[in-house]
């Protein structure tokens, strides 16, 4: 019979530092009532000056595979989604890999951006079902506190630093990855983008004058997009997995912002009370944004058995996609 692929345990890490936005009316010409009322954030966190993807990854693993009941040495495949990675090469799930001692896993870092979550449980669904490995680890983990310009007033009170992770198998009790839907538009990749730093802009005295190893963003169009791409993910993913916008027990958007959260939810005509957010307290942590909610959920809420949660991200690139989790029978 067919494997079906299924998260089996989740884990999260955060790191310790609350950057509020009281803080921020310090470092930029803002308010905590613009920054509330623009984006429903009031706090987010930082990661420390000795603390990185990698670091951060690895406590989330930990957590996932201390829950999950298996070890790392049965771990086949590493997963890392980021746009923060340690180094451009090796990748950080080579560096994660090492430290959580899992001789036996191959592992690649991959970027979506925020969509790198949902673009993951899509590889390894693909991996499992395709008979090719039993025992993934996808993480998602970010410092974007070194990608951003704490000058830039539009971009510094957006984001945060966290990771999360899950382990995937082939069977055991847990939540199936009932279905995924994903999508790229490269076309308008200028309005999101980290201009420095790749083989077009190399790192010169002039590029870091410049500022061009910071995040690049044209809000308001990214907003719009957000919206319209995140709805239509959300809805070609139901319609492959052939259910209807009712049979959505929880919605988990992408948490960039609470005005684009609650543009999706109305779309969807969900009950508020079904959509799980994290932004308040944790901004944007792009790739480990839905994965983060994700372990909250589970870690708050009882899901019953054949209960539906839509999992919808959107990201630079630009990317979108939505994946289907539903209890699985044990
Ligand atoms: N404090 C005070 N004023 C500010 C701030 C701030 N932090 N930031 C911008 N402003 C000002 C602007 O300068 C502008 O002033 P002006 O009219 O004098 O020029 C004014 O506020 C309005 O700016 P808008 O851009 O119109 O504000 P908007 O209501 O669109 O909100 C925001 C901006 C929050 C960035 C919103 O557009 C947004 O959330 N966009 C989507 C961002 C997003 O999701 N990004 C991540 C995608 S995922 C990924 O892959 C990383």
């Amino acid at each position: 019979m067919a494997k079906a692929a299924r998260i089996v345990a989740t884990g999260s890490y955060l790191p310790e530092r609350i950057l509020t936005n009281k803080d921020l009316e310090q470092m930029v010409d803002t308010s905590d009532e613009w920054i509330f009322s623009r984006t429903g954030m009031k706090e987010r966190r930082i990661a420390s000056s000795n603390e990185f993807t990698s670091d951060m990854g690895c406590k989330a693993a930990q957590m996932a595979l201390e829950r999950s009941g298996i070890s790392a040495q049965d771990l086949d495949l590493i997963l890392v989604a980021t746009i923060t990675p340690d180094y451009v090469f090796p990748s950080t799930a080579a560096l994660i890999q090492s430290t959580l001692k899992a001789p036996q896993a191959a592992a690649f870092d991959f970027q979506a951006a925020c969509t790198g979550y949902v673009y993951g449980l899509a590889i390894a669904k693909g991996f499992i079902e395709g008979g090719v490995y039993k025992n993934i680890l996808l993480i998602a983990s970010e410092k974007l506190s070194s990608i951003i310009d704490y000058k830039d007033r539009n971009t510094c009170v957006l984001f945060g630093d966290g990771a999360s992770a899950a382990v995937i198998r082939d069977s055991g009790p847990g939540l199936l990855i009932k279905q995924t839907s994903l999508g790229a538009d490269g076309g308008v990749a200028n309005l999101l983008m980290l201009p420095g730093g790749g083989c077009r802009q190399p790192a010169t005295l002039e590029s870091v004058e410049k500022g061009l190893h910071y995040l690049s963003m044209e809000g308001k169009e990214v907003f719009k997009h957000a919206v319209r791409r995140m709805q239509s993910a959300a809805i070609h993913c139901l319609d492959l997995a052939g259910l209807a916008q009712s049979d959505i027990d929880w919605l988990i958007p992408h948490q960039a912002n609470e005005r684009i959260i609650d543009a999706i939810a109305k779309r969807f005509e969900i009950d508020e009370a079904k959509v799980f957010k994290t932004v308040h307290k944790y901004g944007n942590t792009s790739a480990s944004g839905v994965a983060i909610a994700l372990d909250e959920l589970l870690d708050e809420k009882d899901i019953g058995k054949g209960d539906n949660l839509l999992l919808v991200a959107f990201g630079a690139g630009f990317t979108w996609g939505a994946a289907i989790l539903t209890r699985a029978e044990i």
